[in-house]
């Protein structure tokens, strides 16, 4: 089973071909998984331009195509099906992808299939580890920061979320404060590499509250204030900042992966999303598991970041469940996972 996955929900133009399983059973492979990252075009801003975002994407999204399959060694005649991140996103840019996909299928007489971009992150584990539904999966990336029970495709329970801020977000803010350039999460890792954890108190918000919600603006707040007090040049400051400031998210982390353990015991924990790049939140999350006697699972670190292979799998299990999409999908800005989910509130 080939499928083509297009990927163009924020600043990144990406395109694979993804080989899926004969049977049931996860793992596929990777045939090509092309991706031209916008930062040039952003970087001026400090941020992702929505307009320029979806400009950049119709400027690319041909030439990508056209990269991945030669790459792949296929030809689209091969192909099984197309799938394209149908939303949640900068609208723009999803309806750039969404448009190409549709009008590849319907010139090829394929089946079109639309992905949320955060079910491409739920799923990608699978795409190259052997895990079994069910899982619990910690899903963090730049807009979100939720902690849910994955049954199968679109089967998803919402156990917890942020109320505020997402977690890759207060990375973003935190590199900025420190002039530490975009995006922030590779950047404050690096520098967090040589700091002291312990040198800044910041606060832990939820932390030791029930249930399964986040909440970063405190911890935010704190950092900018941390972060105006003290001399950008001073390079041990900058470390130990961005060290203390992981070790609080890794606390955070922690605490409310606890929480959704013991509420919804399950033997394997995914992180998935960009934030699960981040090998020292990677390697907190493993201890928390192992005290749950479950084991931590997470995609390689380059898939966890947007990629079109998480969306060529995502493509790949609901064509084998046949949940395939009519050529009339509407892009949707917003796709919750858990449409049943309400909104969380402080405690
Ligand atoms: O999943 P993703 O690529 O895009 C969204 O769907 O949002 O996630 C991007 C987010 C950014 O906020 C980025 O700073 C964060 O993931 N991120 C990281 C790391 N790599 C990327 N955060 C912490 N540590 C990292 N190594
Ligand atoms: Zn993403």
């Amino acid at each position: 089973m080939l499928v083509l996955g297009i990927e163009t929900s924020c600043d990144e133009t990406a395109v694979a071909v993804v080989e899926g399983p004969a049977g049931p059973q996860p793992v596929g492979r990777i045939l090509s998984n092309t991706v031209y990252s916008q930062l040039t075009e952003h970087r001026r801003f400090g941020g992702v331009v929505p307009e320029i975002a979806a400009r950049a994407h119709l400027e690319r999204i041909d030439g990508l195509i056209e990269q991945a399959l030669a790459e792949a060694g296929v030809g689209l005649a091969d192909l099984d099906g197309i799938a394209a991140t149908g939303g949640p996103g900068l609208i723009g840019g999803v309806m750039v992808g969404v448009m190409t996909g549709k009008a590849l299928a319907f010139a090829h007489d394929k089946p079109f299939l639309a992905v949320n971009h955060l079910e491409g992150h739920a799923l990608s584990v699978r795409l190259t580890e052997p895990v079994e539904f069910p899982y619990l999966l910690l899903l963090a990336s730049g807009g979100h920061c939720q902690l849910l029970t994955v049954r199968g495709p679109g089967d998803f329970t919402r156990l917890g979320t942020t109320i505020d801020d997402a977690a890759g977000e207060c990375f973003d803010k935190t590199a900025k404060l420190l002039g530490l350039g975009f995006p922030g999460g590779p950047a404050v890792e690096k520098a967090a590499a040589g700091g002291d954890p312990k040198r800044f108190a910041l606060p832990r918000p939820m932390w030791r509250k029930p249930g399964c919600d986040f909440s970063f603006s405190g911890l935010k707040t704190a950092v900018r204030q941390a972060a105006e007090k003290l001399d950008p040049n001073d390079a041990t400051a900058v470390a130990d900042l961005c060290a203390s400031f992981q070790r609080t998210v890794g606390d955070v982390f922690a605490d409310r992966c606890t929480n959704a353990l013991a509420l919804a015991p399950m033997p394997t924990l995914v992180v998935a999303g960009g934030v699960a790049a981040n090998v020292y939140l990677r390697s907190r999350l493993e201890e928390v598991a192992a005290a749950h006697g479950a084991t931590l699972v997470a995609p390689p670190v380059r898939l966890c970041t947007d990629n079109g292979a998480m969306i060529a799998w995502a493509g790949v299990e609901r064509l084998r469940l046949g949940r395939v999409d009519a050529l009339d999908f509407r892009p949707r800005p917003r796709w919750p996972l858990d449409p049943t989910a309400t909104t969380a509130k402080r405690v």
